[in-house]
């Protein structure tokens, strides 16, 4: 019952070839673009090959739509795609035509099939896991009950997160964020748990990530993936612009806590938004585009994050992360989340 009711929620894609003129014409106006970059105190620069340019222009051949059947050519592609688009928002954020270029770079996508949802601009995107780009389970029915669990006990052991904070700042575990994804200002993470727990440094907050883990959706015990895949506290600070971004594949998902956000920072997700409130928690797909921006005058904003798999690959197939193939169910493959 359940499963049926998540697999009617996947929206069928359909392709259809683009339209020449007007793809003609949004290359060009691409184009015309380059050289004119916008360059940040922060952050790397985002190249744009020649090579993503002639992959562009095969996309407008006839029929073109229908020969993107496997899975590593169609995340190859959507990678052409993802490109243009971090060029884009990062070098040419202030350009007063950003936002319908980001929007017909994403509707293109739509139209070749390769996405259902122009900003779920993702390169691995595995089209059988349900998607949404945020669920506040205080509004929003969750549809995992381990999943839903796990976000009452984050919510309910909210001060032993708040004291577990107090800890990394007085301490000075944080270090600047380092994907380069902020333009100006600070942002920065303290790590919970990457390849283990620091229990020595967190021992009730992992023992909460392992009754997590226990709980989260699990294919059956021979073949148990890990839930939690990393845990950090991020702390955005004042004057801080995080460039609109998207994470590589939607296999993986997060969880969201306020920790504190006295100046209510919000966060733009696709078509929603998340204004995190301390002590509550949101599932979040960071496969579809988000942004943050805070004011010289906010005050810091912290959350705790959580880096989880998608609670659908308990059924649905899984992607090679690198390359987009299918990983065959009993090869082992999955242990690799
Ligand atoms: C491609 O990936 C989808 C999931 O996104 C999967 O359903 C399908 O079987 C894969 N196709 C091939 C040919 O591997
Ligand atoms: C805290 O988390 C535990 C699981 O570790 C859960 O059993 C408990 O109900 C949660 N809430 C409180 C108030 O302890
Ligand atoms: C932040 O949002 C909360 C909840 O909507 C509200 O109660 C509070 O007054 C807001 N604070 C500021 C500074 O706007």
């Amino acid at each position: 019952m359940f499963r049926m009711l998540l697999c009617l929620w996947i929206v069928a894609v359909s392709a259809s070839d683009l339209d020449r003129s007007a793809d003609d014409a949004l290359i060009e106006e691409l184009q015309s673009l380059m050289g004119q970059e916008q360059w940040w105190p922060k952050g790397g620069n985002a190249k744009l090959p020649r090579k993503t340019w002639e992959r562009w222009k095969q996309c407008q051949q006839p029929g073109f739509p229908s020969l993107l059947r496997d899975n590593r050519t169609r995340t190859s592609v959507r990678a052409a795609h993802v490109k243009v688009m971090e060029w884009l928002v990062r070098h040419h954020r202030d350009h007063p035509r950003r936002k319908q270029l980001a929007d017909s770079i994403g509707q293109r996508l739509v139209h070749l099939g390769l996405v259902t949802h122009p900003y779920q601009w993702a390169e691995v995107l595995n089209e059988q896991l349900s998607s949404f780009p945020v669920l506040d389970p205080h509004t929003d029915p969750i549809p995992w009950p381990g999943v839903a669990k796990a976000l009452q006990w984050l919510e309910t052991n909210y001060t032993l997160l708040l004291s577990a904070f107090h800890g990394a700042a007085k301490h000075h575990r944080f270090r600047e964020h380092p994907e380069g994804l902020h333009l100006t200002g600070l942002w920065e993470t303290a790590y919970i748990s990457r390849e283990r727990c620091n229990r020595k440094s967190y021992p009730e907050v992992c023992h909460l990530l392992e009754v997590i883990d226990e709980i989260w959706p699990k294919v059956d015990e021979a073949e148990a993936m890990e839930a939690v895949l990393e845990a950090r506290f991020a702390r955005l600070h004042p004057g801080t612009a995080v460039v609109e971004h998207t994470a590589d594949t939607n296999q993986r998902i997060k969880i969201h806590c306020g920790i504190e956000n006295p100046s209510n920072v919000t966060m733009f997700i696709g078509h929603a938004q998340v204004c995190w409130q301390p002590g509550r928690c949101y599932l979040v797909d960071d496969s579809y585009a988000h942004h943050i921006s805070s004011e010289d005058s906010d005050q810091p904003r912290t959350i705790l994050e959580l880096k989880v798999a998608h609670p659908d690959l308990v059924w649905a197939d899984y992607l090679d992360e690198e390359d987009g193939t299918l990983v065959p169910k009993r090869s082992g493959g999955r242990s690799e989340l």
